[in-house]
């Protein structure tokens, strides 16, 4: 039988992000020797790079429960409140998609994070009081795709910051081997390099990719995925070997047809790919830039000198 929860409970069983795992491991070691609650946790790294997976670990290593919500679910200060008073003693709060807590909310968060005190108002009008609760220790681990997208007060209050980093081929070529073998998919080294390959430095892409290249292996009737099987099936995806997929390949070829090359602005862009123009800031930018085809320039996204050369070689994709 094949273990359905992918994610790894332990930071041991974590593959990459090596400096993070580094100093995480001796905070998570000194707050369990101290016998206290870690200090709280800001995770910043574009989706798929395994923020929430860390914030599992945390709880797991620490032996506490893990709290689970978003930014955007807590639309009212007494959502917050909710939880935050069910709360025990060194419970992992994890508020994914931080950036996105409206103001009213992000304040009470302020003296919960920094006294554990939560103060409610209690009635209305004149007669309203402020009742103050005293919190259990708790760990707050956030997560955002930008520090730049949270507010300065709130990432002050973070004792611990990570930046997760896009993963190594090598990396990416164990995390396709360990899923593979939870998973029962045959698979050899070759194979799981082609896929980490074209997996944009991503574990969420790269187990994505692997399940579908299963799917087609299965179909076709081959025993193993090796690196013929995986290359044929990427190209049937049209998947090529940077990782780059339709989606993208449009978006650089509408900027080149469209804006002469650019710089066009990000809601022209998005609006001409009818698309959400945050997805497009943090799920295809950051690749394409990082592989040196986009630009991010004060008067909008451009196109490099390889971006033209990569749509000349693929325009018969
Ligand atoms: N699955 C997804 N991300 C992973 C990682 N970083 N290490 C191990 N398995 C993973």
């Amino acid at each position: 039988m094949g273990r359905d929860n992918l994610r790894p409970l332990s930071l041991k069983e974590y593959i990459g992000q090596k400096e993070i795992k580094k100093s995480l491991q001796v905070y998570l070691s000194a707050a369990l020797t101290r016998e206290e609650a870690l200090d709280h946790v800001l995770l910043t790294g574009y989706p798929g790079l395994g923020k929430t997976t860390l914030a599992h670990i945390i709880a797991h290593e620490l032996g506490s429960k893990i709290h689970i919500t978003s930014g955007a679910a807590l639309e009212r200060p007494g959502d917050l409140a909710a939880i935050l008073t069910s709360l025990e003693e060194r419970d992992v709060l994890f508020i994914d998609e931080i950036h996105r807590l409206p103001a009213p909310v992000e304040e009470i968060l302020y003296p919960a994070m920094e006294d554990f005190l939560l103060d409610l108002v209690v009635g209305k009008g004149p007669g309203a009081r402020i009742l103050r609760l005293t919190l259990p220790k708790f760990t707050l681990v956030g997560a955002t795709t930008r520090s730049g997208l949270i507010s300065a007060p709130l990432r002050d209050r973070f004792g611990i910051s990570f930046k997760l980093e896009f993963y190594t081929e090598d990396e990416l070529k164990d995390i396709v081997q360990r899923t593979a073998s939870i998973l029962e998919i045959p698979i050899d080294e070759e194979g799981a390099r082609v896929i980490a390959r074209s997996s944009r430095g991503t574990p969420r892409v790269a187990n994505r990719l692997l399940r579908r290249v299963r799917d087609f292996a299965e179909v076709q009737g081959y025993k193993i995925i090796n690196a013929k099987v995986a290359t044929y099936a990427l190209e049937l995806m049209a998947i090529d070997t940077l990782g780059l997929g339709p989606f993208d390949r449009n978006l650089l070829r509408t900027i080149m047809e469209k804006f002469d090359g650019g710089p066009v602005g990000l809601e022209t862009l998005a609006t001409a790919l009818c698309e959400d123009p945050r997805t497009l800031e943090d799920v295809y930018e950051p690749y394409l830039i990082r592989c040196g085809l986009l630009r991010r320039t004060k008067r909008g996204r451009m196109l490099t000198k390889r971006a033209y050369q990569y749509l000349g070689l693929k325009r018969s994709l």
